[in-house]
């Protein structure tokens, strides 16, 4: 079988996108641990030993409760978010730019906090202090170790000159040592007859411009869960 493992998963989303309807239909009543984090505002629920979750595998979701954090969220738990779940309300078509704009945001903020990891990383066990260059293999930027000296083109023939806000993003991201996690995407209340279809709602988020590779987008129907699995499991298999 497959093995059990943690990944923690944020859910984001404009409010009322339906992220706790998903998020309760998930988990089992007698596991719910919920606990507000003072500091940054936002709840963190652990959904361990999900009983619909046929891989085992356990999330954990920040649930953020407001917009506009970021910044502070990506510093807390850069190390440790492998996967965003990010919920919209397929029948809220206004709001679906306000939804990409957020995206925008969240993932830049993302590359924002990984780019000064990587270069306190890079100062660490290192003490030029007067901005030489200092030894670390600038090929080895995926972290593994090993040159990448080879993968060069392969590299760059998956990496698409594309980008959300400009042409510098794919240098930003070739320096990041955890550059592509996946990002499902929950098209909420498809049961609501005004709802748009998927492709209308790829579109108007803009994902075939996210330089994100790993994007999926899964209609679904959070009362009644419809969809809710099928989503997830495209997102364990990233994960696994
Ligand atoms: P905030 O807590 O405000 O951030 O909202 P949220 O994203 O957690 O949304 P929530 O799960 O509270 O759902 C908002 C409303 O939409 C509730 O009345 C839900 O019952 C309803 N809702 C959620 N998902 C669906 C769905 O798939 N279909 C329909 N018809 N209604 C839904």
């Amino acid at each position: 079988g497959l093995k059990r493992r943690e990944a923690n998963v944020l859910v984001v989303g404009l409010d009322n996108s339906g992220k706790s309807t998903i998020l309760n239909y998930l988990k089992r009543k007698e596991d719910q641990v919920e606990e507000i984090v003072p500091t940054v505002g936002y709840t963190v629920e652990r959904l361990s030993g999900i009983e619909r979750n046929r891989s085992g595998i356990t999330l954990t979701a920040f649930d953020m409760s407001g917009q506009g954090r970021y910044r502070n969220l990506w510093e807390h738990y850069y190390d440790s978010v492998e996967g965003i779940i990010f919920v919209v309300d397929s029948t809220d078509a206004l709001r679906l730019v306000v939804a990409r704009d957020e995206l925008e945001m969240l993932l830049k903020h993302q590359q924002v906090v990984l780019e000064n990891k990587n270069i306190n990383n890079s100062n660490n066990g290192n003490n030029q202090m007067n901005g030489e260059k200092n030894d670390l293999d600038d090929n080895d930027v995926d972290g593994d170790g090993e040159s990448n000296k080879n993968n060069d083109d392969h590299e760059s023939s998956k990496n698409p000159n594309e980008s959300i806000n400009n042409g510098n993003n794919n240098d930003i991201r070739q320096s990041l040592s955890k550059p592509d996690i996946p990002i499902l995407f929950f098209a909420n209340k498809m049961d609501l007859k005004e709802a748009l279809s998927t492709v209308k709602i790829c579109q108007t988020l803009g994902l075939h411009q996210l330089p994100h590779k790993q994007w999926h987008v899964q209609s679904s129907n959070a009362l009644t869960g419809d969809g809710v699995q099928e989503g997830i499991d495209w997102l364990l298999v990233q994960l696994a």
